[in-house]
């Protein structure tokens, strides 16, 4: 063995037994902090609104455009945002924070990490500072649902919102980002892991398997509903009555932009609250990976989630047509014009670019277990005075905008810190 190898191999046993003792303490304070928390707090009363009195803090300005007395409302604030897992929500999450800000107010933040304890089911408990009686008008980080807590810490006037997004592009994209954390996935032979998955699902699956909920109607699952019933067992049919039950607006990721204009009707909200970049996006995602063949398998595999996202686009499309075809087209290509104007004052190159490329470690996005495959932006080093703030909050990746609206993120952190170590 030359002495190039021999310090080759000696820096990769370093690595990995550095790798192995981090990772073990980790668990260790993963499991201290879970324990930590384990408490049933008093029964408070929630209070019927959380919006700051006189709500009107920040009344709609009556510009020409909205001189129509139908239109003068004050925007709801308080808002309980179920984040599913891989539909677009951390563009989402962007909106809501900077809506947040702008109104000054009280987030349901998780303690120490950017989740409320994933895939536990949620708990009111989980939240940093949470003391029974308080006032909080959003909460908006992944979580397994859990209605019955959930209606213990919010106001009663709470606006339930989420998003689903097309079970077959769900499952590639968590497969892509979650496979390797789900054990069962390491014995699938061969370079196309998804391929080969979905051709016999059922040699691989493990209902039981650590972290198997990623790779099997995760929606159904994110909603706090169990994933694994058969898809004609009727207690499908009574989750998806519950959902659109407690949900008031249920968005469609492939609809994004159709979306926010319904959410700006039914919250009361401007134009500009809705302005985005898409966040989080993987290279190459425009097109889809998935063969005609291997889309039907997917959607055969998490039938439930089919049967989900179906309903709710009938229900999405009926909106659309209540709100009206034509003023729905109007005001898709009047925020289309917007973002596009956004985009050309704070975006260097006006696109998104590799994680290489991003200078800035401020506007490097989170990426996936053993690649750096999510893409990011460059701000625009001249962006002027008006813009500059806006240009900012709007480009900075979601861990980043969680640090800065005071959440300490130290497991997450720890987590990334490890595996930048052990170059996961
Ligand atoms: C009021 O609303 C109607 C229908 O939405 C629209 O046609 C009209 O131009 C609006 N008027 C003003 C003054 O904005
Ligand atoms: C808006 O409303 C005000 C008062 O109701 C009225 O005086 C004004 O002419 C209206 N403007 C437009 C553009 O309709
Ligand atoms: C969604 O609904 C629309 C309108 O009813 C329909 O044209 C479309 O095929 C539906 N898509 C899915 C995936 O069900």
């Amino acid at each position: 063995m030359t002495g190039k190898q021999g310090g080759q191999w000696r820096s990769m046993y370093k690595r990995l037994i550095l790798g192995t003792l981090l990772t073990g303490c980790m668990i260790l304070l993963y499991c201290f902090s879970i324990q930590q928390i384990n408490f049933n707090p008093p029964e408070v009363p929630v209070p019927y609104s959380c919006a700051h009195s006189p709500s009107n803090l920040y009344p709609k300005p009556a510009t020409k455009s909205q001189n129509n007395s139908s239109q003068q409302c004050s925007p709801k604030v308080d808002i309980m945002f179920m984040k599913t897992h891989k539909t677009a929500s951390s563009t989402f999450l962007n909106i809501l924070f900077r809506f947040g800000e702008k109104h000054r107010l009280q987030f349901a933040f998780p303690d120490s990490r950017n989740d409320f304890f994933y895939p536990s089911f949620f708990q009111r408990s989980q939240v940093k500072d949470y003391k029974p009686g308080m006032c909080f008008n959003i909460i908006c980080n992944h979580m397994r649902f859990n209605a019955a807590e959930i209606e213990k810490l919010l106001p009663l006037d709470t606006t339930y919102i989420t998003i689903l997004r097309d079970p077959a592009e769900l499952f590639e994209s968590s497969f892509h980002y979650f496979g390797r954390l789900a054990p069962f996935t390491w014995k699938i032979p061969g370079d196309d892991k998804l391929k080969e998955f979905l051709l016999d699902p059922h040699s691989y699956f493990d209902p039981e398997g650590y972290n198997s909920f990623y790779l099997k109607n995760l929606l159904f699952f994110d909603f706090g509903q169990d994933n694994t019933l058969e898809p004609e067992d009727p207690r499908v049919e009574e989750g998806i009555r519950l959902i659109s039950e407690r949900f008031h607006l249920v968005m469609l990721v492939e609809h994004f932009e159709e979306s926010l204009i319904l959410l700006k009707d039914a919250l009361c909200w401007d134009m500009d609250d809705l302005l985005f970049f898409k966040l989080n996006a993987r290279k190459g995602s425009t097109v889809s990976k998935l063969t005609p063949e291997l889309r039907a398998r997917a959607l055969k595999w998490n039938a439930i989630d089919w049967k989900l996202y179906q309903h709710f686009n009938q229900t999405f499309w009926k909106r659309v047509d209540a709100y009206g075809r034509l003023r729905m087209a109007k005001d898709v290509a009047e925020l289309r014009r917007r973002n596009r104007e956004m985009a050309s004052i704070c975006i260097e190159g006006g696109h998104a670019v590799d994680a290489s490329s991003i200078q800035e470690t401020d506007m490097q996005p989170w990426q996936p277990i053993g690649e750096k495959s999510i893409m990011g932006y460059n701000l625009k080093k001249n962006v002027d005075k008006a813009h500059q703030k806006l240009c900012r909050k709007m480009l900075t990746p979601e861990l980043q905008y969680l640090t800065e609206l005071g959440v300490n993120l130290w497991i997450t952190k720890l987590w990334g810190h490890v595996r930048d170590i052990i170059n996961w």
